[in-house]
């Protein structure tokens, strides 16, 4: 079977096609044939050498893939060949809060990821896949899916029907943010550098749409169209360049999901600006194989189709690679194998 393989800090041109032997499951492995991976902003990050792993030795990149069970190993009980199913990011963080027993490793990161015609994982980092999803829909969920759903329903200050979430860009996060913020009935703003991706946010039901560039005081714009009162939930991936608008963006009591850093990592927030608002920062650290499963079930009952921006051939994977570089993307880029 053919992998590819990176030594993080290569580059995308150090993203290299190799063969493996094929590797038969052990006690509670599981075989999976990959139809589809999706990627991440980490795995730009891992490519150029600005993801947190110490590894010396080329790994198989990408954590989010999806495919099917073709063999179990002794003492399988999750799943059966045939079932379809997608990965978890972190294949030791089942349910429950996090600790550093959960993450010690991540799928693409410190170990072997999805970019491979068949992957060996253990039975517990997998979830089935429901029924009307298709591999590529499904390939979108373990980190942007789950990273959303977590800041959204899980880490928030108790987000009810009506309350507003604010999504900084329309990369893969908050693109999903979107859909599941839109059908959970909350209120949503979402910004863009892009007047031509604000229109299209604007077809996905947002509500409202602002652009950063042409606004860069653009918190002042979330604050008006709520009335003076600011986001109950805000979606931070944007890091120094965007965090402090996005804790005067936020609502009195509401929260701040600290998610990523595409404008770099750094910076202060000043205290009293969360303190005089009652307003929380949490940190994200995308989530377990239960937020994995609600929020696929999520998104099969509301009829939820995450958008794919682009859907890339295994032999493009470089392409998709610097697609998604070139930040073009609206939503997710995908890569799909024997479709
Ligand atoms: N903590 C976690 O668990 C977790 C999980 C997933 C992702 N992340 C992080 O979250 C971030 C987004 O990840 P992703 O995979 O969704 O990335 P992505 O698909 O590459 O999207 C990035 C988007 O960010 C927007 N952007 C760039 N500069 C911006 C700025 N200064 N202000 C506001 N928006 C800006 C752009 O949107 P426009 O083109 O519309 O301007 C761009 O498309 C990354 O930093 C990633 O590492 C963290």
């Amino acid at each position: 079977m053919r992998a590819y393989q990176i030594l993080p800090g290569d580059g995308i041109d150090g993203l290299q096609c190799v063969d493996f032997p094929d590797h038969a499951p052990g006690a509670g492995e599981v075989r999976v044939r990959v139809r589809a991976v999706s990627l991440n902003y980490r795995d730009l990050m891992v490519a150029s050498g600005n993801y947190l792993v110490n590894v010396d030795d080329p790994i198989i990149p990408c954590s989010d893939g999806a495919g099917e069970v073709v063999a179990t190993g002794p003492g399988v009980t999750r799943v059966q060949v045939g079932d379809r199913v997608a990965a978890s990011f972190f294949p030791y963080w089942q349910d429950g809060r996090t600790g550093p027993d959960k993450v010690r490793h991540a799928l693409g990161g410190d170990i072997d990821g999805m970019l491979a015609e068949e992957v060996v994982l253990h039975e517990d980092a997998l979830v089935k896949i429901p029924a009307s999803m298709s591999f590529v829909d499904a390939a979108t969920m373990p980190c942007a899916g789950v990273t959303a759903w977590n800041a959204i329903f899980e880490s928030s200050n108790g987000i009810q029907p009506g309350d507003t979430v604010l999504l900084l860009g329309t990369g893969g996060v908050s693109v999903l943010g979107l859909q599941l913020a839109k059908a959970a009935g909350l209120t949503t703003i979402i910004t863009s550098s892009s007047d031509d991706k604000l229109q299209r946010a604007k077809e996905l039901g947002a509500h409202h749409v602002i652009n950063y560039r042409s606004t860069p005081e653009w918190q002042e714009e979330v604050l008006r169209v709520t009335g003076g009162l600011g986001a109950d939930v805000v979606l931070e991936v944007g890091g120094q360049g965007t965090v402090n608008r996005s804790v005067a963006s936020a609502s009195m009591g509401g929260s701040v999901a600290i998610i990523g850093g595409v404008s770099g990592f750094g910076g202060e927030v000043n205290p009293a600006t969360l303190l005089t608002g009652a307003k929380r920062m949490v940190g994200i650290f995308v989530g377990s194989r239960t937020m994995l499963e609600k929020v696929m079930r999520f998104a099969e009952t509301a009829g939820i189709q995450p958008v794919v921006d682009r859907v890339f051939t295994f032999e493009q994977a470089q392409e998709a690679y610097r697609h998604m570089e070139s930040g073009a993307h609206f939503g997710k880029v995908v890569i799909a194998l024997g479709q």
